[in-house]
């Protein structure tokens, strides 16, 4: 709601009630239209001042009621009264003024905000634009660019950025309402002719057509299928060629065409899915709420690879002490270099305090007696790890959290290497570290919650997403890409394409297919992994070379390593490229060649695949096993998948992720869709719907929010 009072005798403040963020619920605009209505019926009050209780002016629209019909008074009458207003109304800002929440001040006829608020309009990341007046306002403000660019990005500025733009007209370092409301006196009894923005021109630049233009391609370059940004761009041209008042009628049925789309549903779900994984359970139950993190001051990070480099600076722009060992001194003087120009990079591109003093190296793993919590990203390899972790179990004080960084090896058999199991977790971080945004948090069976709960937290004090996950092989999300890629691989046998299936993905919306992902990270990642699991075996003919275990198998990524076609490292993978280290992947005419060669080898006949089976195969193996994953209680919701996916695997944002995707497409449509390929593959296992997905299909395709309810109920039967 909007709370009422008389400051000075001659100020009307409106306070904006309701927390977290004073979004505007329909109980809120109820009050500010209330509350507006007496500011300007009482004689006395001169002025108007609007904030928001607690230091936070609106965090915009309260996106909790999209979902639910609509009540209360809508925004667009509500920022009108404003504007309209005979006495003058001004905007507060402390904290955030976003969305909903910018429109609000927009409608205010003068903005004063305080020198650590950030403004902007996040609407396009909930698959929307802003839909009162923002489209229509900002650009006759700052211009079309400037408003282009914070309409179609979705990006926060800065107070000052917002000054400088023209969004505000003056910055404080002081009390923002205090500034406010003796602003609100100086202008007292002046014209607002001047001050209401619906009605200034939209500038129009002489290369009008070309602005345009160049933000079409550059939201289609960057949007991967989602509608928002574009339709954004429409709303924005409409603020150019159209009078306000048709402005504001073509922004409203942009508005209502993205709000009714399946992609603002997903990305609303996935809004809350990314804060949902915060408030964490384990499948023995441990939670976040009873569980708390120890202090942590000082870390070490064992191994300076790929990972560990990344993971260093991660800690050290986090503000911790870092102890950084690394037993190979070539490596150790490569990799000094290297976190040296990652901490200047980040400091220059987005201005985070250099933290080279953070930073102490080592070449012996002594180094670590005094840490608060280790993490080991050594080669990965069991053996190796074990002594690392007897190591470190001897060396490290006590109780300080051993952690490792293994993809996908076994927390527990490391945690019995030590003399505390209890404080081992896998702390996954995806390359690049210091870049990618997600960390699989994975406790073992002995892992105690407060160790998961500091884990979780140091995750969210490095700027990632913590997600908790359990024990298994490949975790939660190498796990499902098992079955994927086995897909992708088998595709290749039957008659498609590197090229074909890569392109169905990408049109899907992943950023990169998955041979290209492949190329990427190296052909060789996988075929260690799959020779240490004894699953190479030399050149053979016939159906026996591609069956293991009596599941099929394809060797076709083995085939590729023995001739030495790692991917992009070696400039030959899936793709060729013009060098080793080269990124353009293009068409290898000798891959379809080989694949040729192949098939006949192995009797196999090239068929036509058309792109519904390559998505519907690739995409479905991968939610079943999401679904196993969820009834092996190795992930406590859909929205820990989901989260993984989206923010570690370039799954589509505005797909909410697999499991929400799942049920968008219909439960029962995947477990036919499942069911009809396992009968032409009875040897894929990983196409037999589990019985978790088969039981939601059949009690109805219940909502995604219901699926614990249905989760919890087999477990608790065990
Ligand atoms: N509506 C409802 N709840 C909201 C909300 C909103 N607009 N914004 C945040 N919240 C809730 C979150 O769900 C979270 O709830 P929880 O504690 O129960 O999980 C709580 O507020 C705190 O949010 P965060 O954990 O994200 O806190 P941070 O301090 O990290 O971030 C924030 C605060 C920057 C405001 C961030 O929450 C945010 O970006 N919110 C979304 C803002 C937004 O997109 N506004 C536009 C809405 S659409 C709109 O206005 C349409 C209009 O143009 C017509
Ligand atoms: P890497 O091969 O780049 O680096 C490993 C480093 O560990 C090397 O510099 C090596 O000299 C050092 N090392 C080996 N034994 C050591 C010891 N006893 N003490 C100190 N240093 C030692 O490996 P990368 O890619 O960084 O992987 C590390 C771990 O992270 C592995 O467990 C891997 O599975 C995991 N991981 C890798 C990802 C990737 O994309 N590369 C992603 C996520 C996890």
């Amino acid at each position: 709601m909007a709370l009422y009072s008389r400051v000075s005798g001659s100020v009307g403040m409106i306070t904006l009630q309701n927390p977290p963020v004073n979004a505007l619920s329909a109980a809120v605009r109820q009050g500010i239209v209330d509350m507006m209505h007496r500011a300007l019926s009482e004689p006395e009050v001169k002025s108007v001042v609007i904030c928001g209780q607690n230091g936070k002016f609106c965090g915009g629209a309260d996106i909790r009621e999209f979902g639910a019909k609509m009540t209360g008074p809508p925004l667009v009458p509500m920022v009108h009264l404003i504007e309209a207003a005979s006495k003058p109304v001004v905007a507060a800002i402390e904290g955030i003024a976003l969305g909903g929440g910018l429109e609000l001040a927009l409608s205010c006829h003068y903005r004063i905000a305080h020198s650590k608020a950030t403004l902007g309009f996040p609407e396009v990341a909930l698959g929307l634009l802003p839909g009162a007046g923002g489209t229509q306002r900002l650009p006759r403000l700052i211009g079309v660019p400037a408003a282009l660019d914070l309409i179609t990005t979705g990006r926060h500025v800065t107070a000052a950025e917002a000054r400088q733009l023209g969004i505000v007209d003056e910055v404080t370092d002081l009390n923002a309402v205090d500034a406010a409301v003796k602003f609100a006196q100086s202008v007292t009894g002046k014209s607002l002719d001047a001050r209401r923005i619906s009605t200034y021109p939209c500038p129009r630049p002489p290369d009008l057509d070309a602005i345009f233009e160049r933000a079409m391609q550059q939201v289609r370059r960057s949007a991967r299928g989602a509608i928002a940004p574009g339709t954004c761009v429409q709303a924005v041209h409409a603020a150019v060629t159209l009078p306000y008042a048709k402005g504001m009628e073509r922004e409203r049925e942009l508005f209502s065409l993205l709000f009714t789309s399946g992609q603002a549903r997903a990305l609303q779900y996935y809004f809350f899915a990314q804060r949902a994984v915060s408030r964490w359970s384990t499948a023995n139950g441990a939670r976040w709420d009873t569980s708390k993190p120890r202090p942590v001051r000082k870390a070490a990070v064992i191994g300076l690879g790929t990972m560990g480099r990344g993971i260093t600076v991660s800690l050290a722009q986090a503000g911790f002490s870092v102890v950084a060992v690394e037993t190979q001194e070539q490596q150790l003087s490569e990799a000094k270099q290297a976190v040296s120009g990652m901490l200047e990079r980040g400091a220059k591109r987005r201005g985070v305090p250099l933290a080279h003093d953070k930073i102490k190296y080592s070449c012996s793993v002594q180094a670590v007696a005094d840490v608060d919590l280790v993490i080991e990203a050594v080669f990965e390899d069991m053996a190796l790890k074990k002594t690392v972790f007897q190591q470190l179990s001897a060396i490290c004080k006590p109780g300080a959290l051993l952690c490792t960084n293994t993809s996908g090896l076994d927390i527990d058999e490391l945690a019995s290497q030590t003399q505390s199991p209890e404080l081992v977790v896998g702390m996954h971080f995806f390359a690049p570290a210091h870049v990618m945004q997600l960390l699989e948090v994975v406790y073992g069976p002995r892992s105690s919650p407060e160790v998961v709960a500091t884990a979780m937290q140091m995750g969210k004090k490095m700027g990632k997403v913590s997600v908790a996950v359990g024990n298994c092989r490949g975790f939660v999300g190498n796990r499902m890409l098992k079955p994927y890629l086995e897909q992708a691989f088998f595709l290749l046998e039957e008659g498609a394409t590197p090229e074909q299936v890569d392109q169905v993905l990408e049109e899907f919306g992943f950023a990169m297919g998955v041979f290209k992902v492949s190329d990427l990270s190296g052909l060789d990642v996988g075929w260690k992994v799959r020779k240490s699991d004894g699953l190479v075996s030399p050149a053979s003919t016939g159906t026996s070379a591609r069956i293991r275990g009596g599941s099929r198998y394809s060797p076709l990524g083995d085939l590729l390593c023995e001739r030495g076609r790692f991917g992009q490292k070696t400039g030959r993978g899936w793709f060729q490229y013009d060098k080793p280290g080269g990124r353009v992947a293009k068409p290898d005419p000798w891959l379809h060649g080989f694949l040729e060669e192949y098939r006949a080898q192995h009797g196999l006949v090239a068929r036509r695949i058309d792109h519904q089976e390559v998505l519907e195969r690739c995409l479905y193996a991968l939610i079943n096993e999401g679904f196993q994953i969820l009834q092996d209680g190795i992930a406590a919701g859909p929205e820990d998948i989901d989260v993984i996916y989206v923010l570690g695997y370039g799954w589509p944002r505005h797909r909410g992720g697999p499991m929400f995707y799942a049920g968008q497409v219909g439960l029962d449509k995947v477990v036919e869709r499942l069911e009809h390929y396992q009968q032409i593959h009875p040897d894929v296992p990983g196409l037999q719907p589990c019985s978790l997905l088969r039981k939601l299909a059949a009690s109805g395709n219940p909502a995604i929010h219901k699926w614990r309810e249905v989760i919890q109920k087999p477990r608790s039967q065990l």
